[in-house]
């Protein structure tokens, strides 16, 4: 039988029936004041607390510290493992071993194990994706529930063998006999035995993110006193979080190996004590001549795991939760990585503050993730920048943050970031929160490498 050819205007994959840009009313999507949207309700977040790589979490893996995180969060909540029909996780340096983190999370005894789980890989946004393709298949009808998170040991990375070393493994292997073997194996040279750890460095440029942010200070006249100032006030705030224990609340805590005898409860990498003249003393990190970058004002190397419980608003209701908060939309957006890698948010937060119908204005609190207090304040100026809006496509700028709003309990460079598990942390955060404060709407931004941005509205209804 002849197929008739397929014309694109009588198909079923129309150009107007995917979602670019705005999705048309009526649609089951996010944003849209009509009746029929399925709603992606936040339950419930929880993560353990974040350490600094190397220090008291150095003993768990990223899969240990995920199912941390999950444990609690299904102990927290009374759910029924059952009833969780997907389980969608991020982390960015992957287990060569355990390449589906999710799986193995989701292998936890809470839940059957026909729960199907996957991982998504968005760079320091990965928790961020993984929240929004669980989002997704709730908006779409094909879930209910869902758990999405993420998790990274910084302490636990691959050391990969020189191409050299690996050329002549693989041969030996291949060898036909024992003399062949040690034939191929007797051309290792001293050079081959050098190891390659991950670097955290564009593959495209080779330029490392602190390279970067330090590029981005002096492209952006980001002066070395406003980012350290702008990292002390994220140590002040995010003691005082800890301190008043809404931190501390959304922490799992966690028994410190290898006795087993201590608990690590809060987040070992806020300095309380720290003050602006120490931090101006701290030398450069990554450019030692003209850079401003340093350890004081750049967030650090984290072990740490996170998650979030989603489900259809119908779904919480019918299980009797109240969800703290919802997803009311969403974007991702990216930029030439050679040109100012971090500052992605300023394309992705207009789309998403457009998706949700919203403006600044409406937002009773920003996060945005604080890879380097470099970024974060190119990314506050890109936000009030006439430059940047045209760039991103719009005619005016999202406009001016008011600091009384913006990261209230410190962010990535005093809490910590462990890559994979810091979306989840923000968006618990940022929906306990604005629920706290008996706000309607929040705005959250997370920058990437890859030149990537995402940006997220929560709101309360
Ligand atoms: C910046 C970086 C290289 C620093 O690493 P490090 O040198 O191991 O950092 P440390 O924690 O040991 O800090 C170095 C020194 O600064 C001091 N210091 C750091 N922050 C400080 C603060 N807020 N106040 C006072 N002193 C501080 C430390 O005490 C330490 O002092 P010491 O050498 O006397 O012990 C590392 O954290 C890094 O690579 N960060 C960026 C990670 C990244 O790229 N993330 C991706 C973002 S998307």
């Amino acid at each position: 039988m002849e197929i008739p050819p397929k014309s694109i205007a009588g198909s079923r994959y129309r150009r107007d029936s995917l979602n670019f840009g705005m999705p048309p009313i009526g649609s089951p999507t996010y944003g849209n004041t009509s009746g029929n949207r399925r709603r992606v309700a936040i339950v419930a977040g929880v993560r353990t607390p974040f350490a600094r790589s190397g220090t008291t979490l150095k003993d768990f893996t990223a899969i240990e510290l995920g199912r941390l995180a999950v444990a609690e969060l299904m102990q927290r909540t009374g759910l029924d493992g059952r009833e969780v029909e997907m389980l969608v996780f991020g982390t960015v340096v992957q287990s060569v071993i355990a390449p589906n983190i999710a799986r193995e999370v989701s292998l936890l005894p809470h839940f059957p194990k026909n729960l199907q789980a996957y991982t998504v890989g968005r760079a320091c946004a990965s928790a961020n994706q993984a929240i929004t393709d669980a989002a997704d298949q709730i908006v779409l009808g094909h879930a209910d529930v869902a758990i999405a998170g993420g998790a990274e040991s910084l302490t636990h990375i691959p050391i990969l063998h020189s191409r050299g070393m690996s050329d002549i493994l693989v041969a030996a292997s291949k060898a036909k006999s024992l003399p062949a073997r040690l034939q191929t194996l007797a051309r290792i040279r001293p050079r081959d035995l050098i190891p390659i750890t991950p670097a955290i460095a564009e593959p495209s440029t080779g330029e490392s993110m602190g390279q970067s942010a330090d590029k981005m200070a002096k492209v952006n006249g980001i002066s070395r006193e406003a980012q350290d100032r702008f990292a002390l006030r994220s140590h002040k705030m995010a003691a005082k979080g800890t301190d008043d224990g809404r931190l501390a609340a959304e922490i799992v805590p966690v028994p410190v190996p290898p006795n087993f005898d201590s608990m690590m409860t809060t987040d070992n990498g806020i300095r309380r004590d720290t003050t602006y003249e120490q931090m101006a003393q701290l030398r450069p990190a990554f450019d030692k001549l003209y850079g401003t970058v340093t350890a004081g004002n750049a967030s650090p190397l984290t072990d740490g795991g996170a998650a979030v419980l989603l489900m259809s608003e119908e779904r919480a209701k019918t299980l009797g939760y109240t969800p703290i908060a919802f997803i009311r939309s969403y974007a991702y957006a990216a930029i030439d990585p050679g040109e100012q890698l971090l500052q992605a948010p300023v394309f992705a937060a207009p789309v998403a503050l457009q998706r949700a119908g919203l403006t600044l204005q409406d937002m009773d609190l920003v996060d945005m993730h604080e890879a380097f207090a470099a970024q974060v304040l190119s990314n506050i100026q890109g936000f009030a920048s006439q430059y940047w809006a045209q760039r991103a496509g719009f005619t005016t700028p999202v406009g001016e943050i008011d600091p009384e709003r913006l990261n209230v309990m410190g962010g990535s460079i005093s809490i910590g970031h462990p890559f994979g598990a810091t979306g989840a942390r923000i968006v618990t955060t940022v929906a306990n929160e604005l629920q706290r404060r008996g706000g309607q709407f929040a705005l959250l931004t997370v920058c990437a490498a890859g030149g990537m941005g995402h940006a997220m509205v929560l709101e309360r209804v």
